[in-house]
C-alpha cells in the first residue's frame, strides 16, 4: 500500500509537541508492517535542511497565484539501518521561509496567512495522490491535525468529485486547535462553494480546517480510545461533537506509543548514566547530578516531582501551582521545564526564586534536558484538563518515574492507579485522580509520598511501569488494517 503521511512537524527536524513525535515514529513503524510510506511536509527551513539530495518532481499553482515546487529526497535523520524515509517537501519560500515556530511569529501571534500556508499543504497532498510524481502515486492520504486537514477536502472535490476517490484518514491530535479563519479567506482555498456549508467546513460563520478534515475524511482517528469517546460529548467536543457523533461509525481511537530508538534509558545518548529495570543505579546517579546542577538539595530520599510540558491551562499547570505547597510541606522537590503562557512562566520562576532548594524552573524548550529530567525524576506530573493521548506520562513510565495524572483521555488509557487491589495484582503504575480540582490533585500528591515511603512497593510499581511495551508495532498494525479496509 502506498501511503502518504501529511503533517506540519516531524521529529527530529521540527517539533513543537507530541504531534512531531508521532509523525516521526509512524513512517518506520508502518514500513515495518509492509507499507510503502512517504511523508509530505511544508518547506520550513528546518525541514529543507534535513532533506538529502532533493530532486524536483513537479509543481502546482495555488488558488492565489503562487507557484509551489515539490521536491523529493531522503530524510536521513528519520531513517535507520533497515529503513529510509522518503519525503516530499513543498518549496514556497514566500509561505514557509520564516525562522522559529512554524505557526506564529516571535510575538506569539499566528501568521496572518496561515490559511494559505496550510491550504497549500492540503493541495500538495491531493496532487501527489493524482500523479504529480510520475514514479510514485499515493493510494491513501493520512493527514494529521488541522494544518493538514484540508487534504481530505481537496481529495473529495478532485475532478468535481466524479470518479473513484482516493481515500483519506484524518487523525485528530488535539481538537481544540482548529485552524479557524474569517470567511473572506475561503476564496483563497480553491475549494468549490458548497464546501462552505454546514456539511462542509463552515463553522459558526467562519471556516474551520479541522471541520474540513472531519467532514471529508474517509475515516477519522484520534490518539486514544478514551479521547475518541470524550470528543463526542459537548463537554470535550469543542463545538464539533454533533458532527463527531454523526461520524461515530468512521471514528476510532488508536493509542500512540513510544519510539524506542529515541526513548530508551539503557542507551539514551542524552544521559550521563544509563539504567534499566534490572539495574537502577544509573537512575539514582542521574537524580543526584540533576539536583546538584539545579541547586536543589542533593538527597536521594527526597522525591523529585517533574513537569516537562507546554505551560498552558490544558496541561493543568494552575493545579501544579496551587498544589505546590503540598509538595513543599512534605519536603519534596519540583522541577519544571517548559514555556507557554507568560503568566504561568512568571509564576513558576517566582516559586523557584522563593524556594531555591526545593523548586527549580527551566524556561524554554530543550529536548536533551527533557530526556535527562525523565531519567532523574521520581514522579512525572501530568494533571491535564484534557489530554488526547499525552506522551510524557509514557516517557515517565519507561524511565522509572511514576506518572501522576488526571483520569482523562490518553492518560486514563495508559496509567493504572495505585490502590490495595492494583498493588496486590501488580497492575499499579502511577497515581490517577478524577476531578480537575486542587483538592483531588493534592490527594494524589499525598498518595505519591505515602508510596514513596514504602520503598519495596514503590520499586515494584516502578518495575511494572518500566516493563510496559508501548511499542509502535501494535499501533501501526491498527493503522495498516484501517488502510487496507479503505483502499
Ligand atoms: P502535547 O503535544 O500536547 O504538548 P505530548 O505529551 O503529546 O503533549 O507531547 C509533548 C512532547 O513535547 C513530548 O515529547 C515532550 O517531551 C515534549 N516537550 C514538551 N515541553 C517540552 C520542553 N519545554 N522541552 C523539551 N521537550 C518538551
Ligand atoms: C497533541 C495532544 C497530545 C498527544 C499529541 C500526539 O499534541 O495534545 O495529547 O499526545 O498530540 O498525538
Amino acid at each position: 500500500m502506498r501511503i502518504l503521511q501529511v503533517s506540519a512537524e516531524i521529529f527530529p527536524l521540527l517539533k513543537t509537541g507530541g504531534l512531531a513525535d508521532v509523525a516521526g515514529a509512524l513512517p518506520i513503524a508502518l514500513q515495518s508492517q509492509g507499507c510503502d510510506v512517504r511523508v509530505l511536509l511544508p518547506g520550513f527551513p528546518a525541514i529543507l535542511a534535513g532533506l538529502k539530495d532533493p530532486v524536483r518532481v513537479g509543481s502546482f499553482g495555488t488558488p492565489w497565484g503562487e507557484a509551489v515546487e515539490v521536491v523529493c529526497g531522503a530524510m536521513p535523520a528519520l531513517g535507520n539501518e533497515t529503513h529510509t524515509v522518503i519525503a516530499y517537501v513543498l518549496v514556497a519560500p514566500g509561505l514557509y521561509d520564516r525562522p522559529g515556530n512554524p505557526y506564529e511569529d516571535a510575538n506569539k501571534h499566528p501568521y496572518a496567512d496561515n490559511h494559505r500556508r496550510f491550504a497549500a499543504l492540503g493541495w500538495g497532498a491531493a496532487h501527489l495522490a493524482h500523479g504529480l510524481d510520475r514514479l510514485w502515486c499515493a493510494q491513501l492520504v493520512h493527514s494529521h491535525d488541522w494544518h493538514a486537514a484540508l487534504a481530505p477536502a481537496c481529495l473529495a472535490v478532485w475532478n468535481a468529485g466524479m470518479g473513484p476517490r482516493v481515500p483519506s484518514v484524518y487523525t485528530i491530535h488535539n481538537l481544540a486547535y482548529q485552524g479557524v479563519f474569517w470567511p473572506q479567506n475561503f476564496g483563497d482555498l480553491g475549494l468549490p462553494g458548497h464546501v462552505f456549508s454546514m456539511q462542509g467546513m463552515e463553522y459558526f460563520g467562519q471556516i474551520s480546517f479541522m471541520k474540513a478534515g472531519l467532514s471529508y475524511a474517509s475515516h477519522i482517528t484520534t490518539v486514544s480510545p478514551t479521547y475518541a469517546r470524550e470528543i463526542q460529548t459537548p463537554d470535550q467536543g469543542c463545538g464539533l461533537d454533533g458532527l463527531l457523533r454523526g461520524r461515530a461509525g468512521n471514528l476510532s481511537g488508536i493509542l500512540n506509543a513510544v519510539d524506542d530508538a529515541v526513548w530508551n534509558s539503557a542507551a539514551d545518548r542524552h544521559l550521563e548514566h544509563h539504567f534499566d529495570v534490572r539495574n537502577m543505579t544509573g537512575k539514582a546517579r542521574n537524580k543526584a547530578v540533576m539536583q546538584a546542577e539545579l541547586g536543589l538539595t542533593v538527597d536521594a530520599e527526597v522525591p523529585l516531582f517533574t513537569v516537562v510540558s507546554r505551560l498552558t491551562e490544558q496541561k493543568g499547570m494552575p493545579l501544579v501551582l496551587s498544589g505546590l505547597d503540598e509538595i513543599l510541606a512534605r519536603g519534596g522537590q519540583l522541577l519544571v521545564l517548559g514555556n507557554g503562557d507568560t503568566q504561568l512562566e512568571q509564576a513558576f520562576a517566582q516559586q523557584a526564586k522563593t524556594h531555591p532548594a526545593q523548586v527549580a524552573f527551566r524556561m524554554g524548550y530543550d529536548e536533551s534536558f527533557a530526556h535527562r529530567i525523565f531519567a532523574a525524576s521520581d514522579v512525572t506530573v501530568v494533571p491535564s484538563r484534557y489530554e488526547p493521548c499525552g506522551l510524557t506520562q509514557m516517557y515517565g513510565l519507561k524511565y522509572g518515574s511514576l506518572p501522576l495524572v488526571r483520569r482523562v483521555g490518553g492518560l486514563a488509557d495508559t496509567v493504572t492507579d495505585t490502590d490495595l487491589e492494583t498493588l496486590d495484582d501488580q497492575s499499579a503504575t502511577g497515581f490517577v485522580f478524577d476531578a480537575f480540582q486542587v483538592d483531588d490533585y493534592r490527594r494524589a500528591i499525598r498518595r505519591a509520598f505515602a508510596l514513596y515511603h514504602r520503598r519495596s512497593d514503590w520499586n515494584r510499581v516502578r518495575q511494572t511501569g518500566m516493563r510496559i511495551a508501548f511499542d509502535w508495532a501494535s499501533a501501526a498494525q491498527h493503522y495498516t488494517n484501517l488502510y487496507k479496509s479503505l483502499i
